[in-house]
């Protein structure tokens, strides 16, 4: 049977590769250290998961969830409110979504038609440029350089691109840069976007992964974004509840209805016990959040600075839970380097160009393990490469 040809768009070559590659590596002896996938590996803060065991014993909450919980919802417009300053009205500018993922593979259905043009960021998380070549639509890679502190610029932008381009995706926290934006940004982007007639879709998933007292926008902060865009919003970092699959659009609201309207017939919405769970966690104690990016960072530290003491020394993020990090001397591309720290110190990154043509010349780099396996990895490198 042939497959359709759209699956030709999602590419697994590099991580079938690096599978295959670490089952070698695996029967040498050698335990692997996987700091390639950014699944984060602490749990949720006890009251969360209490407000969850709570939920699941309450039978009521076994229907198909074809409406979400106001009180979610209202948790997410108090969130939004006293975090960014950013008024919502939970009825029609909050759409609870599984795990935000879903609203960003789904959002192009509604929004792109075949031939559409979508301005999508190189290096970028994959799901942007995959979610509109479902939908039938024409990527344009908007190329995010360190010069510009991968930040795209809109004026280098081709008119005719413009012209055709609906939407654009931006994503700051950024993945896989760490890059980080502020308002200033945001208005250019607002004011691009509304000359063009352009859907902005940002994804803030990285919003509460700051370092050193940095403290992330919401691009729904800029005046006239809700008239022009909608962010996604994810529990799965912010709340380390990856797993019960929770986030949200926020935003404009006949863009989320659009939205809303693809999802229902797809999926029947968000287990009800998950979204009594996502209001524990919105509107309780908000120390575990602070905690949680204390910990990365501290991670962060330990990793960095032991690179640097090898040779390997580039600047420390200020937010997200990656390290962008430049190949160390002597090396260009991405993918050798990869296989070779996996072949010789059994450690695990993605290979920069997994992320987009842009991405070559860098690798990403997960914190996702306590500081103890980080020392390891930093062990590992220094007994096996030589970068001075
Ligand atoms: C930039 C970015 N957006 C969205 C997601 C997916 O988040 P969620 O778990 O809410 O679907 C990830 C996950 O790694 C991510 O890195």
């Amino acid at each position: 049977m042939n497959r359709a040809k759209r699956l030709d768009n999602l590419s697994a070559g590099v991580f079938n590769e690096m599978e295959e590659r670490k089952r070698r590596v695996e029967a040498r002896g050698l335990a692997v250290i996987n700091i390639g996938v950014g699944s984060p590996d602490l749990p949720p803060a006890p009251h969360i998961m209490e407000a969850l065991r709570r939920a699941v014993e309450k039978p009521r909450n076994y229907t198909y969830p074809l409406v979400g919980l106001r009180s979610l919802r209202l948790a997410v417009a108090e969130r939004y409110q006293k975090r960014f300053n950013v008024d919502l009205d939970p009825g029609s500018e909050v759409l609870e979504l599984m795990g935000s993922q879903d609203g960003l593979a789904h959002l192009a259905m509604a929004y792109i038609d075949p031939g559409d043009v979508a301005l999508v960021p190189d290096p970028g998380y994959p799901i942007y440029e995959f979610g509109i070549l479902l939908a039938g639509g024409e990527i344009y890679p908007v190329p995010l350089l360190p010069e510009n502190s991968f930040l795209p610029d809109f004026d280098a932008i081709p008119a005719e691109v413009a012209r055709r381009a609906k939407m654009l995706w931006l994503n700051y926290p950024n993945n896989p840069t760490a890059a980080i934006a502020d308002s200033e940004f945001f208005e250019r982007a607002v004011a691009f976007a509304r000359r063009r007639d352009i859907l902005v879709c940002h994804d803030v998933a990285y919003a509460e992964l700051a370092y050193d007292g940095f403290k992330p926008v919401s691009f729904l902060e800029t005046p006239g974004a809700k008239e022009t865009g909608v962010e996604f919003f994810s529990l799965s970092k912010t709340y380390n509840m990856a797993g019960c699959r929770l986030g949200f659009a926020v935003g404009n609201a006949g863009v989320l209805a659009g939205l809303a309207l693809i999802k229902s017939n797809i999926d029947y919405g968000v287990f009800y016990a998950v979204q009594e769970a996502g209001a524990a966690a919105l509107s309780g104690p908000q120390d575990c959040v602070a905690e949680t990016a204390a910990t990365y960072q501290k991670r962060r530290d330990v990793l960095m600075d032991g690179l640097a003491a090898l040779g390997w020394s580039m600047p420390k993020p200020r937010a997200s839970m990656f390290v962008w990090a430049p190949l160390p001397p002597g090396y260009s591309d991405s993918a050798a380097f990869a296989a070779e720290l996996l072949e010789k110190a059994g450690v695990i990154v993605i290979p920069g160009v997994a992320f987009g043509r842009r991405g070559e010349g860098y690798v990403r780099i997960a914190l996702v393990k306590d500081e103890k396996v980080l020392s390891e990895v930093v062990r590992r490198v220094s007994e096996n490469f030589r970068f001075k």
